[in-house]
């Protein structure tokens, strides 16, 4: 298994979810409205696929074995990563506590989630393609092959152990059909 190539893999999926998030807003820009299942569904992906098992790996495994490489000159740009996810894992917070205002057409709870998804959207399309185009070139450069091998090997430990609650890829895979099926059904 190749780390990085992995961790590209699953943006692919999540540049999936963020384009139908997209136009989700656009439709709520609109006056439209889409389901409460559709972001029921959606929450569920960005939590537990995009921040519990992705960005979990690059924090904990990537950027855990590169704190301080090359005189600390990736910790700057692993703060600013690090600061995003936070900032998506907060959105993505903000639209779960109004999902029941916005079943009752409350308008508060519309303005906070096309906000929120605004946000989410933005912020981790530019984090994505800073990590495919900047982050990953550099840090490919900066790991020896040892460390690349290590590395490799950590991310196979942990897709053995996610493997065991069931195979995280492949069921958001399918949730994130379901969710252009639901998209296209509104
Ligand atoms: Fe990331
Ligand atoms: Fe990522």
């Amino acid at each position: 298994m190749n780390a990085i190539q992995t961790l590209k893999d699953e943006h692919q999926l999540i540049l999936k979810v963020l384009h139908l998030l997209s136009r989700s807003r656009k439709e709520l820009e609109k006056g439209g409205m889409m389901s409460t299942l559709f972001f029921e569904k959606a929450i569920l992906f960005c939590s537990e696929f995009a921040d519990r098992f992705h960005h979990f790996k690059e924090e904990f495994l990537l950027f855990g074995l590169l704190a301080h490489k090359k005189e600390g000159k990736l910790d700057s740009a692993m703060g600013a990563l690090r600061y995003q996810h936070e900032r998506c894992t907060q959105s993505v917070m903000a639209i779960r506590q109004v999902l029941e205002g916005y079943e009752n057409r409350d308008e508060i709870s519309i303005t906070l989630i096309l906000e929120n998804i605004a946000i989410y959207v933005s912020l981790l399309s530019r984090h994505i393609y800073q990590e495919d185009h900047i982050f990953f070139p550099m840090v490919e450069k900066s790991l020896s092959p040892d460390e690349s091998r290590a590395l490799n090997e950590q991310f196979e430990k942990e897709e053995l152990r996610s493997s065991k609650k069931g195979a995280v890829f492949q069921r958001n895979l399918m949730l994130a059909d379901e969710l252009s099926q639901l998209f296209h059904l509104r």
